[in-house]
């Protein structure tokens, strides 16, 4: 007899609050999601996400990077981890440790990312507190695949918000994550419908190469 899963599968990796996979599992479970997470995994045993994963009823497993000497030998066993549960897709959710080479070619095309800025601005770690220094009017989030290059790899969909007088980097993170729940479980939705793969050149959705990331607010007027 062949076992055949029914519903496209994630493997959800995070290190701290989860509202990403918070709003992965709402998704899901309210049935605008045609996914199902098989396994969340924390670097960090303290992670509340590993709370929400319970919650739910999710399989969640704790991988400490500190038990281990050194990038390569955690990332092998991350890697077999993830690998333990055959999952369709990768999905980094405030997963905040760099991924050797290795880790990411056994995933290449099937991880994603997403990351507070609007990419190719603002890669890296304290985004929120450089727009203000920089005196940005604006700012946002992106999904990408991701690729050797940190915060490097092929954007998908990105969400634009204001920046607003008054804003501190708390405020502005607040405004960037509740565009963050949305993008991120439209871009999982369109790689478990099969319409968005990684190329060569880029990202292709419904076969097109998106040239530039499609827009949170067009994809809003077109009622998608
Ligand atoms: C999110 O803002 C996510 O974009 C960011 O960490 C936060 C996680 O929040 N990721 C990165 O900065 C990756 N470099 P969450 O745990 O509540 O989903």
């Amino acid at each position: 007899m062949t076992m055949k899963r029914s519903r496209y599968s994630l493997a959800v990796l995070i290190s701290g609050s989860g509202s990403n996979l918070q709003a992965i599992i709402d998704a899901s479970v309210e049935g605008r999601l045609p996914a199902e997470i098989g396994v969340v995994i924390s670097n960090e045993p303290t992670a509340f996400g590993l709370e929400r994963a319970k919650r739910a009823g999710i399989e969640s497993r704790v991988l400490d990077h500190r038990s281990y000497p050194d990038r390569r030998s955690y990332d092998a066993d991350l890697g077999d981890l993830v690998e333990s549960f055959t999952p369709d897709l990768v999905v980094l959710a405030g997963f905040m440790r760099i991924l050797s080479p290795e880790f990411i070619q056994r995933f290449t095309g099937r991880m994603l990312n997403i990351h507070p800025s609007l990419l190719p601005k603002y890669r890296g770690l304290h985004t929120h507190r450089r727009v203000l220094e920089a005196g940005d009017s604006e700012h946002g989030a992106s999904v990408h695949f991701v690729t050797e290059e940190l915060d490097g790899g092929p954007l998908i969909l990105q969400a634009r918000v204001p920046v607003k007088p008054g804003d501190d980097a708390e405020t502005l993170a607040a405004r960037v994550l509740s565009r963050e729940h949305i993008i991120y479980p439209q871009v999982i939705r369109w790689m478990a419908e099969g319409r968005l793969v990684m190329g060569d050149k880029g990202a292709f959705l419904d076969g097109r190469l998106l040239e530039d990331p499609v827009d949170l607010a067009d994809l809003e007027l077109a009622g998608r």
